[in-house]
This record gives C-alpha cells, sequence and structure tokens, in this order.
C-alpha cells in the first residue's frame, strides 16, 4: 500500500506493506536512522518521534496510521542552517547526551513536555519522561538539560 507522510516538511511517498510499522518506515523507507529501536516492548522510547506536534512511540503505530499526517524527527529539530534546536543545545550543554542511543527520542520527548508544561519541575520532568529509558542510566543531566531548556 502507499502511504503519504510529511516527514520534517517533506511529503514522502512509499509503497509499505500494511504491517509496516512507523518506526521502520522511519528508517528504511524514509532513510532517517536519527529514530532509533532500543526493544520490542514498547517501553524504552528511542523511538520517540512526534505526530502532528506531539511525542509518540514510533514502534506502536503503523506507518499506515500516520498516512496524510506530519512526522518529525529528531533530523528535523535543527534549523536550515544548521542552528541546533534549544533542546538539542541545551543537552549538549549540559551532559545530557552520553553513549546518545536514546538521545533523540528524550529530545523529542522532552521538547513535546515543554509544549505542554513550559516551566516545569524537576518531578515534573522526571514524570514526564519515564517513558523513556536510558541505557547508560545517566538521567541527572538528561533532567539537568530539559531544566536548562525551559530556563532558555
Ligand atoms: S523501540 Fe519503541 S519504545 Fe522501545
Ligand atoms: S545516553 Fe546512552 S542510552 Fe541514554
Amino acid at each position: 500500500m502507499e502511504v503519504t507522510i510529511t516527514i520534517n516538511g517533506e511529503e514522502q511517498k512509499h509503497d509499505v506493506e500494511a504491517r509496516t510499522l512507523l518506526v521502520h518506515y522511519i528508517r528504511e523507507h524514509a532513510g532517517l536512522t536519527g529514530t532509533n529501536i532500543g526493544c520490542d516492548t514498547s517501553s524504552c522510547g528511542a523511538c520517540s518521534v512526534h505526530l502532528n506536534g506531539e511525542a509518540v512511540k514510533s514502534c506502536t503505530l503503523l506507518a499506515a496510521q500516520a498516512d496524510g499526517q506530519e512526522v518529525r524527527t529528531i533530523e528535523g529539530m535543527a534549523a536550515a542552517d544548521g542552528t541546533l534546536h534549544p533542546m538539542q543545545q541545551a543537552f549538549m550543554e549540559n551532559h545530557g547526551l552520553q553513549c546518545g542511543y536514546c538521545t533523540p527520542g528524550m529530545v523529542m520527548a522532552a521538547t513535546s513536555l515543554l509544549d505542554e508544561n513550559a516551566n516545569p519541575t524537576e518531578e515534573e520532568v522526571r514524570l514526564g519522561l519515564e517513558g523513556n529509558l536510558c541505557r547508560c542510566t545517566g538521567y541527572h543531566n538528561i533532567v539537568k538539560s530539559v531544566l536548562a531548556a525551559a530556563s532558555a
């Protein structure tokens, strides 16, 4: 089946199997490998992207469910001239990025969190990111990064 998805502002059409997960569509059909796959259980959040502006786990949706909709991945966060998104900048400045495996998903979830609550407490950040696991377990600097982005 053919699905048409606007990814990072660019409309893309690809022929996919009906069972294709959105995360596989993004990585294999759209060629955007910044979105990672970390688990088989919908629990790690490494695959988080924005669907119509809201963070979703792209391994829990079919590509067909995003047909006609807008997806933003980590590749779409920086400005066209390469200027980092404030959240990316905050991760860089606060050492939120360790091995980086979880980072794209963390950045997507964190920006969505700040869209809903521009000035969260540390506890609200921790709660808001509880669906995203960091295999490096370096949560302190990730939370610090999100709080820094909130006050930027
Ligand atoms: S790969 Fe989607 S939640 Fe882990
Ligand atoms: S930075 Fe390594 S998984 Fe989070």
